[in-house]
């Protein structure tokens, strides 16, 4: 996936991220981190957000992400693993359909990579592997060029002239035996002329037409449709009947032969492998080509971005590759992939279609979002129905209308957007799509916030101001368990629903009266995957527990799961970080809303100067080289900001104010009064039970842990080290060379571990 390109983009990536994570763990090393719940919750939020952004479930994050294994086959471990290729992304239209906000969010090296095509990304490529070779910058330097397939991977082997091995890509490192399904689908040749024992690498896919095919049957049959031609293939060669695969139209294209393993007398030039493929009867690809150096290479691959269309399969972009074989070995590969190929990838695919509607969603803030429903319409490899329109003046800057045609693409391959509106097949009588005047969820009269930004461009949200409006508790509860804020397991949002609907529950504070016995038994809601669950007594125990162990998360997590506008996981770690506690941090509130010039003072340096720098860079501030802080306050200010020690006096009149209304002071209260720590996280809650009140002596060279370090570990997380060791030592740490510490240790029949002891209590593992 590409980069993600906007703060929904990076929420939805890293929750993927932490999918793969627990799924690597689960799958692979059989030795998952987290329980079932944990990670259904998990699932929840991912699906959640991304039905929030629209985003198809083909293109959602799969279980088994990055590894085609299945039950019941047979594996097999590649002589060489299966890698992947280096890309380089066309950005072109980023800013088109991100908007020029968004842009400004960036940091500028972000943005001018953004800005920059792919091009530049090939042309640092060819440089690098110019200094690898050795070669001059005006040399020579043959590449191939040759169409990227979007299909699956296979390795075939051949032994003798036969057809005797054929392995999925699976993990990389080994793969599944499909050996008899390739055989049956007629994909690729059984004999070839050579002799020699060799194995060839390439693509196995299903034609546009085979995959309708397909379909019609599937849809004769009552079935379920299959989401796009490269699963419809996976799905296929993965069938245990093989005989059914028999016409069923699955091609393949073969591009390369791993080094090693061989004992074909090849050519030494990929083009001429290619040629030589051909020769044995395998289908190469008729749009490779072979150019001289990356300019050529890149005027190439834009030429073929017209054509893609005409071919009847789907690819997604151009691979490029050195042509001299014999320089592959010696440039290696990473962990990821090769140094001799990269892909150029297509830009993202346009397509037309109706817009059906436009719902609005109220969020957690009260903001309300407009979101596109759409004629269902396949792009870039799966079905789009919906998409974020971001807000109303989004909508009316580009003049989008109910029963307009539409052009919809998919921003870093995933989150469907409307980048335009086709003016010219306006039905008639469609009208602008008005701006809402009363919340669709509690009918309160919406209020408007126009802001404007330094570029002198208008912002304007619309809010529901009624916070105890239906879904703005929900969401607000929602917000607050999850974990950038309080990280509260067990609270997915069907929970959070059902506490809402059956406790009463509306404020966070509420939560932690809450008792097993309550819990026990609610029915929750059925999930994404239509299974619905029951709060049993495990789970509501270790919902109650999970609710208790958040109360020491400290202030900073506490402030961000208060869903204030503006105040995000940063700030809140800087107030939390500059004011020490709540109780100050209300005094300062106060003091600032009420113009004391005291309060000025105190903010001066509320901000971190990293952060500060940070902040200016993201706003496109230039900040001189060793700038203070006065400097780049300076600086902030010259362009039209109103910079209060980093924060912008707007953002800082809204958190302050947010912060001491009633309503607010109330949950806060409520906080406190439940027991949650509202004091900063350095004096609270790293506390580690089995080490908080525990005296720790250190002795000899640990493996990876400076002394100090290790010392620092323990205090932080409630410890304390002392020098000799005595009957109220609780822990000897020991390492290599450890002396007569480890010898009084033992005497005394005090505890002794190791270092991996150690992480252990620190619960890091
Ligand atoms: S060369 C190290 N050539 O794209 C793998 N790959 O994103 C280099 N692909 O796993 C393979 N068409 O499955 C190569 N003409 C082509 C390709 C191609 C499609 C796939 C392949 C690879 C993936 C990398």
């Amino acid at each position: 996936m590409a980069k993600p390109q906007n703060p929904d983009a990076a929420r939805l990536a890293d929750l993927a991220a932490q999918l793969r994570h627990h799924d690597e763990l689960y799958y692979r090393q059989a030795e998952p981190e987290i329980g079932d719940a944990e990670y259904d919750e998990l699932w929840d939020r991912y699906q959640r957000l991304a039905d929030e952004l629209g985003v198809p479930a083909a293109d959602r994050h799969q279980r088994t992400p990055g590894d085609d294994h299945s039950e019941g086959f047979q594996t097999h471990r590649h002589r060489q693993a299966m890698l992947s290729l280096e890309k380089a992304n066309t950005e072109a239209g980023f800013f088109a359909v991100a908007g020029e906000d968004v842009a400004a969010a960036l940091v500028p090296a972000e943005r001018e990579q953004r800005r920059r095509t792919a091009w530049g990304k090939l042309e640092a490529w060819e440089r690098a592997r110019r200094k690898d070779l050795e070669l001059a910058d005006d040399a020579p330097l043959a590449l191939t060029l040759e169409p990227k397939i979007d299909g699956m991977s296979v390795s075939l082997t051949y032994v003798g002239g036969d057809l005797t091995l054929a392995v999925t890509r699976g993990n990389g490192v080994e793969g599944d035996i499909i050996t008899n399904q390739v055989r049956e689908s007629g994909a690729v040749p059984l004999t070839v002329r050579e002799q020699g024992r060799f194995e060839v690498r390439g693509e196995l896919y299903l034609p546009r037409a085979a995959f309708d095919a397909l379909n019609r049957e599937l849809a004769a049959a009552g079935g379920k449709l299959l989401v796009n031609p490269r699963n419809g293939c996976a799905g296929l060669m993965k069938r245990k009947d093989a005989e059914a695969l028999r016409g069923k139209g699955v091609r393949s294209f073969l591009y390369s032969i791993p080094p090693g393993g061989h004992d074909a007398a090849l050519p030494a030039s990929q083009w001429q492998r290619l040629t030589w493929l051909k020769e044995q009867g395998f289908a190469t690809h008729a749009g490779a080509q072979r150019v001289a150096g990356m300019a050529a290479a890149y005027a190439a691959c834009l030429a073929f971005t017209a054509e893609r269309g005409q071919l009847d399969h789907d690819i997604d972009g151009m691979v490029i590759k050195l042509d001299d074989t014999r320089a592959y070995d010696a440039l290696g590969v990473t962990e990821h992939h090769p140094r001799w190929g990269i892909a150029y990838k297509f830009p993202p695919e346009r397509k037309a279609t109706r817009l059906n509607g436009v719902i609005v969603q109220v969020g957690k803030t009260g903001r309300l979002t407009p979101v596109a429903e759409l004629e269902p319409v396949f792009v870039s490899g799966s079905t789009v129905a919906r998409a974020s329109l971001h807000n109303f003046a989004e909508v009316a800057a580009k003049d989008i209308r109910v029963g307009d045609l539409v052009i919809i693409q998919k921003a870093g391959e995933i989150i469907p957007q409307v980048v335009e509106v086709d003016l010219t097949q306006r039905p008639s009588g469609a009208v602008p799509v008005p701006w809402p005047e009363r919340c669709p969820t509690c009918a309160s009269a919406v209020v408007v916030e126009r802001r404007t930004d330094k570029n002198q461009k208008e912002f304007i949200t619309h809010f529901c101001p009624n916070p105890a409006c239906a879904d703005q508790v929900r969401e607000r509860l929602r917000h607050f368990g999850s974990r950038g804020a309080m990280d509260i397991r067990g609270l997915g949002p069907a929970a959070i629903d059902k506490l809402v609907a059956t406790l009463g529950v509306v404020r966070p504070d509420q939560l932690y009266a809450l008792r097993a016995d309550q819990l026990e038994g609610l029915e929750v809601e059925p999930d994404a995957n239509g299974v619905q669950r029951t709060f049993g007594a495990k789970s509501a125990a270790n919902l109650v527990a999970a609710l208790a162990g958040s109360k020491s998360r400290g202030l900073a997590h506490v402030l961000a799961g208060l869903a204030i506008p503006n105040l995000g996981e940063k700030l809140s770690e800087d107030l939390a970080g500059h004011f020490g506690s709540w109780a100050k941090l209300r005094e300062f509130a106060r003091d600032y809303l009420a113009d004391e010039p005291r309060a000025a003072l105190a903010i001066r340096k509320l901000v971190p100067k990293p952060r500060l720098l940070a902040y200016a860079q993201a706003a496109a501030v230039d900040v001189p080289a060793k700038a203070t802080r006065e400097d780049i306050l300076a600086a902030m200010q010259a362009v039209g900001m109103r910079p209060l020690a980093g924060i912008d006096e707007t953002v800082a009149d809204v958190v302050f104010a947010t912060l001491l209304n009633p309503a607010m002071l109330a949950v806060i209260d409520g906080l406190a009064a439940a027991g949650v720590a509202l004091e900063a996280e350095r004096s609270v809650g790293q506390q580690v039970a089995a080490i908080a009140g525990k005296s720790f002596v250190l002795t000899g060279t640990l493996p990876t842990l400076t002394r100090g370090d290790a010392e620092a570990l323990i205090k932080a997380a409630g410890g304390k080290t002392v020098g000799s060791v005595s009957k109220k030592t609780d822990y000897v740490v020991a390492g290599e060379e450890a002396g007569s510490k480890l010898d009084k240790a033992k005497e005394l029949g005090v505890a002794i571990i190791d270092e991996a002891g150690l992480r252990a209590l620190l619960g890091g593992g």
